[in-house]
């Protein structure tokens, strides 16, 4: 992919001394488990300043709403409106201030830098050391507006309806869930994916694994390669291929009907559902023919440390996309021992790890494809994040 912002963003990322391919990098607390397992915070895959990554995703987005926001009833109604509008805020925390001097509290019609401001303060407060980036996210998906709007119409006042929601995400945020699920979408390989709490949230590090697959693709010259993304989730790996390369055909399984409805929404989104198939079932079972490559971001967290990563992974990812059995490769070892079969000569497995992973999965990997080459791929941060598995051909 040409001038991909992907890389680009994480090159800024390690730049700034960050880790960006090991969902570390803006960990909001370091945590060691989530360190190890490559899970940081969501918003962490949105920087270095998501600029990038909400520009793709805003830029599908309606302009319509930048208008300001219009009195649609009668005098008495708008009255009305006001009046829920205040008990739907102040059930929300967003109600009007307790004591005359707390400013921190959101009276109604305030203008855009004023509640901006306001958020930042109550983000900070609850200990989100994102909290003014994480709140000029949450203003402009509440606005449906662009950060450069953001920072010129700082004296606009915001309308009833745009603050509602802008306080119910700042609740959302309160309660620790992951700013992709609020906004209800991410950007993975310049690409913006709808997600929401049947999918795991993509991982900037899993676009390593995409970048791996295109360059070994790049090598092969096949001529209509197919390939399998095995764990699809938000189908975010089979939509990045099937976008970067038109001649690929993908089968995507997942073993989650649900996971499976988003998949293939982002691949109608992306227009190019007619080269994914998406199908149920186990691993490799479903799929109807060998492929050339199997590329998967399988669950790979040890059950034990599950319940140790920070709240916004633990309390809304699905556990299923999670949970990789006692030390974390039991799904891998499950597809590692149906690859043999479901692979042309010459096939490849490549497989998305935990950074302390790969002797685990190598060794695997050798006893289940004897005579097959294995080896990893590291990210930038030098850390070990692919094994790619490759048969004789
Ligand atoms: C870590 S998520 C990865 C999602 C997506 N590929 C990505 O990289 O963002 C793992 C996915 O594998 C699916 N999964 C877990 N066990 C599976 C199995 N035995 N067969 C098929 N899918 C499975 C989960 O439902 C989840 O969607």
């Amino acid at each position: 992919m040409s001038g991909d912002p992907s890389r680009q963003s994480r090159q800024l990322t390690a730049a700034r001394g960050q880790r960006p391919n090991s969902r570390v990098g803006f960990e909001t607390r370091p945590h060691a488990a989530t360190a190890r397992h490559g899970l940081a915070h969501p918003l962490d895959q949105r920087l270095p300043i998501d600029h990038g990554g909400l520009a793709t995703c805003h830029s599908e987005r309606s302009e319509e709403s930048l208008r300001p926001e219009q009195p649609q009833e009668s005098n008495g109604s708008v009255e009305i409106l006001r009046l829920r509008s205040i008990a739907a805020s102040r059930s929300l925390g967003c109600g009007p201030a307790r004591a005359q001097n707390d400013t921190s509290r959101v009276q109604g019609g305030e203008k855009l830098s004023q509640l901006l401001r306001w958020g930042r303060t109550r983000l900070a407060r609850l200990g989100l050391e994102e909290a003014p980036l994480e709140a000029e996210v949450l203003l402009m998906d509440a606005l449906n507006v662009s950060r450069d709007y953001l920072f010129t119409h700082g004296d606009e006042p915001v309308g009833a309806k745009a603050t509602r929601e802008y306080c119910a995400h700042l609740e959302r945020r309160g309660r620790r869930e992951p700013l992709a699920y609020i906004t209800g979408h991410k950007e993975f390989f310049g690409l913006c994916f709808h997600v929401d709490r049947r999918v795991l949230i993509p991982r900037p590090e899993t676009e390593l694994l995409v970048e791996e697959c295109l360059r070994l693709l790049q090598l092969s010259g096949a001529h209509t390669p197919v390939l399998a993304d095995v764990g699809t989730g938000s189908g975010a790996i089979a939509v990045a291929l099937a976008a970067s390369r038109s001649e690929v055909m993908v089968y995507a399984t997942d073993n989650s009907q649900e996971a499976l409805q988003v998949a293939s929404f982002n691949a109608a989104r992306q227009s190019v559902q007619e080269r994914i198939t998406f199908l149920q079932g186990s691993l490799l079972a479903p799929l109807p023919e060998p492929v050339d490559m199997v590329l998967a971001n399988l669950p790979y967290v040890p059950t034990d440390i599950l319940a140790t990563l920070q709240p916004e992974i633990a309390d809304y990812e699905p556990l299923a996309a999670l949970d990789g059995g006692r030390d974390g490769l039991a799904v891998i070892r499950g597809l590692l021992s149906q690859a043999p079969t479901r692979l042309r000569p010459g096939g490849r497995v490549l497989l998305e790890i935990g950074a302390d992973q790969a002797v685990g999965v190598m060794q695997a990997a050798s006893e289940r494809m004897p005579g097959a080459g294995v080896r990893v791929v590291k990210d930038l941060a030098g850390l070990d994040r692919v094994v790619v598995i490759e048969l004789a051909a």
